[in-house]
């Protein structure tokens, strides 16, 4: 829905390096800048960010990408929402087919409210520092200073106007539009929270965007949150994710939990992976958000009856944004017992046992299909084959699709071709097309490391040409369709540019693939031996493609006549290179 040439005029505008800088500090060396990965643990810095490719790459895990890649790596924002904060960044505005002026409103008040919010949170962690009261809840629920310091918790004290100790401006409508001031019926104002231990809640450059106040003692209502506001969206909001995004990536896991203090007693017996939803069920962008982070996302409810609706609700809102080899499963805690309760009493260990025990989404929703249906029966069964179709439509990861029927074929007695039509799967049947007949196997090394040539230099194209022959192989036809985009481009395009115009499209794979097996490699090697590599590398594939495309069309045109097409393309090849071949 973002005009593609949007994207290009964005990146045209940022600074890769800084837009990384606002999330990892960098050091320059050389021309380049360097640090710590942040996508994966290490002790000397492997990652490197290159202006002008306007590209990151990490020689350790292999992690790339452009500004844009960035900030859905490292915030798990999606496509959308990552261009929205790259704009936002340098001051471009996204074309919308609708509602700009809105947004533009949001932006300017996220400008104003971010001040506040920030000298709220230092005035409350002062606070905590001079109450005793505050002091000791903290002490007596387990939690130590230093976990206190990581989380940035802070308290209110129990006064109407402790804020207006720290803006003169008490009255300033920003404060009522950030949530922290309520604007009474007659007029008066007040704090909005008073006597409560504070929980920030950060946004993923660690900005207060929000805040969760406990009451200390019995009290309504236990908690009490911030409102949406310019800044803080709950259901896109996750609490702790700031803190435990090293965490999460390091294990590829993330266990959702319903409370903030869950998520800072799990973070103090060193499960330090683990995020709140924010009083509000799960969403859908929560849930794309923790997938895109981490292979295996588990969700960990209280074991009462809340609990098991929240589990349901989560249930229902991953089925659609399930992916083949990415994990969603679900631990219920003993009743009576949340993650706090349960890591401090039992133990990280323990903990961390019940989550390898957690029941994978394919169980638990066969076993709430099945829950009170009289699966002896046909009417039982039939009921439950209503459910499942109900759930399978919703399910576009292939694979566990096809578990799943297979597995409601055997509970409803059933065979599997008579689920798939029921569910209205069609069977699978082999396409017959000229690119079927190619291998889909990895690239082959010298389309990839011409690949990476010319990621690395996109001027080669210019200077050394491009592969030309018609060709069935996938990654060659990648190869192609990447340096004519560099040929074509009105101006020189870099690393970055091509790898946005490319996202989503089928040759993203091998663009990919390229970099992560050949980049480093090509990328270290001087500039006079690229160019040979390039050219004679060229010479070969041409070469190659030639004399296999023709081989496979004579081959053909002994079983079969050929369509007029592959005649042409034939007569075009054999005329075309005057090789050591005899046709
Ligand atoms: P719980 O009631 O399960 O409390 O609320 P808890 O997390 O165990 O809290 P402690 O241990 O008693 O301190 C779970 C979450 O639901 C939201 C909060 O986000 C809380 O962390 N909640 C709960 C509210 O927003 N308001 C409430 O009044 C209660
Ligand atoms: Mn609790």
């Amino acid at each position: 829905m973002i005009p593609r040439d949007f994207i290009q005029t964005l990146l045209g505008r940022v600074d890769i390096v800084d837009t990384i800088e606002r999330y990892v500090p960098l050091k320059k060396t050389g021309a380049n800048f360097v640090a710590r990965c942040p996508f994966h643990s290490e002790k000397s810095p492997s990652f490197s960010v290159n202006p002008a490719k306007q590209f990151y790459y990490c020689f350790g895990c292999g992690a790339t990408g452009s500004a844009l890649g960035f900030i859905m790596e490292y915030t798990g924002a999606s496509f959308v929402d990552a261009v929205e904060e790259l704009a936002q960044q340098v001051g471009l505005e996204v074309p919308h087919e609708q509602n700009s002026p809105a947004i533009a409103a949001r932006v300017e008040a996220q400008g104003e409210l971010a001040g506040p919010m920030r000298q709220a949170t230092d005035y409350y962690r002062a606070q905590l520092k001079g109450s005793e009261t505050a002091i000791a809840y903290l002490k007596q629920r387990g939690l130590t200073g230093a976990i206190a310091a990581r989380f940035g918790l802070g308290y209110a004290p129990e006064a109407w106007r402790n804020l207006s100790a720290v803006f003169p401006d008490y009255d300033a409508p920003r404060l009522v539009e950030a949530g922290l001031v309520i604007q009474g019926e007659e007029g008066k104002r007040y704090d909005r929270f008073r006597g409560r231990v504070m929980f920030p809640i950060l946004d993923s450059r660690g900005e207060v965007i929000g805040f969760g106040g406990r009451v200390i003692g019995p009290g309504e209502p236990k908690y009490l949150n911030s409102p949406e506001t310019p800044l803080f969206e709950k259901g896109r909001e996750l609490y702790g994710l700031t803190q435990a995004r090293r965490a999460i990536r390091d294990g590829q896991r993330v266990v959702v939990v319903e409370g903030y203090m869950d998520v800072v007693a799990l973070a103090q017996a060193g499960v330090e992976y683990a995020v709140a939803t924010l009083g509000t069920a799960t969403t859908a962008v929560h849930v794309q958000k923790l997938l895109r982070m981490a292979d295996s996302v588990i969700f960990s409810f209280d074991g009462d009856k809340a609990g098991r609706n929240a589990a349901h609700r989560a249930l229902d809102i991953a089925l659609p944004h399930l992916v083949d080899g990415k994990q969603v499963s679900f631990l219920f805690l003993p009743e009576g017992e949340d993650p706090d309760s349960y890591v401090r009493t039992q133990g990280k260990e323990a903990f961390e046992q019940l989550l390898s025990q957690a029941t994978p989404l394919s169980e638990y929703l066969l076993e709430s299909l099945t829950v009170g249906v009289d699966m002896t029966r046909a009417e039982g069964r039939a009921q439950f084959l209503k459910g499942a179709k109900a759930a399978l439509d919703q399910i576009s990861a292939p694979a566990l699709s096809l578990l799943l029927r297979t597995r409601i074929g055997a509970l409803a007695r059933v065979e599997r071709q008579d689920v798939d039509s029921l569910m209205g799967v069609a069977p699978t049947q082999a396409t017959r097309n000229p690119v079927a007949r190619a291998p889909r196997a990895a690239p082959s090394s010298l389309s990839a490391r011409l690949m990476a040539c010319v990621l690395h230099e996109p001027s080669l194209v210019a200077n050394h040409g491009f592969p030309h022959y018609p060709t069935v192989m996938p990654d060659e036809r990648a190869l192609q369709a990447v340096t004519a985009y560099i040929h074509h481009a009105e101006t020189p395009v870099n690393l970055a540019a091509i790898v946005e115009h490319f996202r989503g499209q089928p040759e993203e794979n091998f663009i990919q693939e390229a970099l992560r097996r050949e980049f480093p490699g090509i990328e270290s090697s001087p500039t006079e031996q690229l160019a040979t590599l390039y050219a004679e590398g060229l010479q070969r594939l041409n070469a190659l493609t030639h004399d296999r495309t023709v081989d496979a069309l004579l081959a053909d045109a002994r079983s079969r006549p050929l369509t007029d097409e592959e005649m042409q393309l034939l007569q075009q090849l054999t005329s075309s290179r005057a090789g050591p071949r005899k046709v």
